[in-house]
């Protein structure tokens, strides 16, 4: 899709998240506001709080996402899997799995795709999600900080929308170039920076004056719109994240944009 498609695909799918918002924040008591909430609890900085929240929304927290992101999701996931070059047989981490659906879609790829994450909330309702049944991939309860797994247990890791919730994001990816092998392949799936000036202005002010004012009106919780705004404001941009990433293991970083930037994906491997 040519650069200027992206861009105007990028702002219908914010004008109809105010919409989705709305309604989802009428329809169930803002359940919506999951991925806001745990924007929240990553500027507090206090796991306990960030797995308390997650516990909390994760019964509608995939549909939420579907909604919000108008099915974007869907294919920042596919993108994600695809970036990874899995093969069949090979062994790759889902750290912050969430339910499950992010792994479920590695595990299409044929290679074993095993699932961690810290929320016990979110790995129960993945037992319900279908797509996450059907795939029989292993959910385990586990810190990004201290994963329970070997010393190149894998040959690929990654994370996506899970980064900016870790307490400490910098000790997570040391700890996932840990578990993964000499050669091993890394893919960050994260909100980032649209690249398109015109389009960064309306989206930041969209997230700035738009989201917090959507929220006034129909939701309990404001504040977690300012600090959803505050979060990606405050977090790296494509080559900030680039730059954190080669400092903490991994060499050959690479990243590319999806839906304009507002989301980033970017690549590693770890040096042999
Ligand atoms: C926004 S969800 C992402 C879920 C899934 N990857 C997806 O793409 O939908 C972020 C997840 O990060 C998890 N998380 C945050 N800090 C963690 C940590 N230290 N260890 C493991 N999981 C963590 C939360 O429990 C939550 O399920």
């Amino acid at each position: 899709m040519a650069p200027i498609a992206l861009q105007i695909l990028a702002l219908q799918i914010l004008a109809a998240q105010t919409l989705a918002l709305r309604i989802l924040a009428l329809q169930t008591q803002d359940f919506a506001l999951a991925d806001q909430q745990h924007v929240r609890a990553s500027l507090d900085k206090k796991p306990e709080e960030v797995q308390a929240m997650f516990d909390g929304v994760a019964k509608y927290y995939d549909r939420t996402n579907t909604i919000t992101s108008m099915g974007q999701d869907k294919l920042w996931r596919i993108a994600t899997r695809k970036s990874l070059n899995l093969r069949k047989g090979e062994r790759v981490l889902d750290l912050a799995a969430g339910t499950g659906v992010s792994t479920a879609e590695l595990s299409k790829s044929g290679a074993y795709a095993v699932g961690a994450d810290f929320s016990l909330g979110m790995l129960r309702a993945g037992i319900n999600v279908a797509k996450v049944k059907e795939s029989g991939v292993p959910l385990v309860a586990a810190d990004g900080l201290r994963l329970p797994f070997n010393d190149g247990a894998f040959d690929a890791v990654t994370i996506s929308f899970g980064l900016r919730n870790i307490v400490d994001p910098d000790a997570a990816l040391r700890e996932m170039a840990r578990v993964v092998r000499p050669g091993g392949r890394l893919a960050v799936c994260e909100f980032s920076t649209p690249t398109f000036a015109p389009f960064r202005f309306v989206y930041l002010n969209y997230l700035m004056r738009a989201l917090p004012a959507v929220a006034r009106s129909v939701s309990s919780n404001p504040d977690a719109y300012v600090y959803l705004a505050d979060s990606i404001r405050a977090w790296p941009n494509q080559d900030a994240m680039a730059q954190r990433i080669a400092a903490t293991g991994w060499a050959d970083v690479q990243w590319r944009n999806l839906t304009g930037g507002i989301a980033a994906i970017h690549r590693a491997t770890k040096p042999r």
